[in-house]
């Protein structure tokens, strides 16, 4: 058997795992296309207008409005909604901080709820133990490309009248029963952001059915003459590149789902390590492959573990916390003053984030997530490897326990 990588041995893999993405001849040649227009503002140009519509008929939706990133995808989706002073919008506590913060910048207040085990996206129980008469507003997250549970989250928000904001982050063609994660909600959000599956660098989407609300959207992305003027634009080089990484978006999915299957394949069953079901009727995207770790029956801590496989050259970082636990939360100040929370018009009392509990996602950020990359730059070579080096360390646990706990002491 040979030795682990952290106490000097050869590790499984030696090269640089490939680098996401890595972009093609059509989307080079797409930017020197702006480059040679000299227009490059989407005020004055049609690339972004363009990638709106591939966009909405990609997702078989009247409407899509590009905007500058996701998170100003979610705070537009919000304010279009008319959610803001005084509203409670209830978030998962597992998710980027993005999400809550979206509710905070338009000086609503979050309300975090626990996940369910399949998807790990919102649990519908919790949800509908934290509505209130405040509560204005559900947005579940499709977390690590697992679409959550929405048919129990549409539900809740009929029975309460609620607006579902889906926070599609991770999920871009996703499926929930055969539909495409972002329509099944009154908007869907998208980031396009460096690491996300459909990458542009940067940028956002919101998509909607609703027409009213879609005037709204572009009213405020771009100075126009309502009571508050923002510029939350697109550029026209992030809208040219859009319009080429929607074309490739299905292939691409299609080889994070290949991926995927490979590493379970490859993996096999070991005791203490299991891959994250999803949902009945869904199909993940993989925005990470989430492998779930027992580190009981491992009987070696996960940090360890992971520091292990990384030595073993398989890149896993772990940067997920519950959101309330982020340090702005348990302050509840976000603007000095005590804003939102000491508004007037907020009538649910003094927020305190340090009594949040959401038990299933404090395991899941603290103890249990494996998050292992499985994008379509990498392939069947990376795919063995990854799962070559899981079994290393798994048959290796006694003497990765004993190293865990000689430098515990130490
Ligand atoms: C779940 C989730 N929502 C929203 C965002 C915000 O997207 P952006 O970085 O484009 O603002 C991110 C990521 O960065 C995210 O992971």
């Amino acid at each position: 058997m040979s030795k682990l990588a952290i106490h000097g041995g050869e590790p499984v893999r030696t090269e640089p795992w490939p680098v996401w993405p890595q972009y093609g001849p059509a989307v080079r040649q797409a930017i020197q296309r702006v480059a040679r227009s000299h227009v490059y503002c989407s005020q004055m140009g049609g690339e972004v207008g363009h990638f709106e519509e591939a966009y909405a008929d990609y997702h078989g939706v009247p409407h899509a409005v590009a905007v500058a990133n996701g998170t100003v995808a979610l705070q537009a989706a919000l304010a279009a909604a008319g959610v803001g002073c005084g509203d409670e919008v209830i978030v998962p506590a597992y998710t980027f901080v993005a999400t809550a913060m979206a509710a905070v910048e338009n000086n609503a207040i979050p309300v975090f709820a626990d996940s369910e085990p399949l998807s790990q996206g919102l649990d519908p129980e919790d949800v509908r133990r934290k509505i209130t008469p405040r509560t204005r507003a559900i947005m579940p997250v499709h977390i690590n490309g697992y679409p959550c549970d929405m048919e129990a989250i549409l539900s809740i928000a009929r029975d309460h009248d609620l607006v579902v904001i889906e926070d599609c982050a991770h999920a871009h063609g996703a499926l929930y029963k055969g539909r495409r994660v972002g329509t099944l909600g009154h908007f869907g959000c998208f980031s396009f952001q460096q690491k996300k599956n459909m990458s542009l660098g940067e940028g956002g989407m919101v998509i909607t059915s609703d027409a009213a609300a879609a005037e709204r959207l572009h009213e405020m992305r771009g100075f126009a003459w309502t009571n508050v003027t923002r510029n939350w634009r697109m550029g026209e080089f992030y809208g040219a590149i859009g319009r080429e990484q929607i074309k490739v978006l299905d292939e691409q999915n299609q080889r994070r789902r290949a991926n995927a299957a490979t590493l379970v394949e490859a993996l096999g069953k070991i005791p203490g390590l299991a891959p994250l079901p999803g949902l009945p009727d869904t199909q993940p995207v993989y925005y990470n492959l989430i492998l779930q770790y027992d580190e009981n029956e491992i009987g070696v801590p996960r940090e360890d573990f992971v520091e292990a496989l990384n030595a073993e050259g398989i890149p896993v970082k772990m940067f997920y916390m519950p959101i309330q636990r982020w340090p702005t939360f348990p302050a509840a100040d976000f603007f000095g003053r005590g804003c939102p929370f000491s508004c007037p018009r907020y009538e649910g009392g003094l927020v305190d984030y340090n009594h949040v509990r959401t038990p299933k996602a404090d395991a899941i950020c603290d103890r249990v997530n494996v998050e292992i990359r499985v994008q379509p730059t990498s392939g069947e070579l990376e795919m063995r490897q990854a799962a070559a080096a899981i079994r290393k360390l798994s048959d290796h646990r006694d003497e990765l326990k004993g190293a865990a706990a000689s430098r515990r002491k130490g």
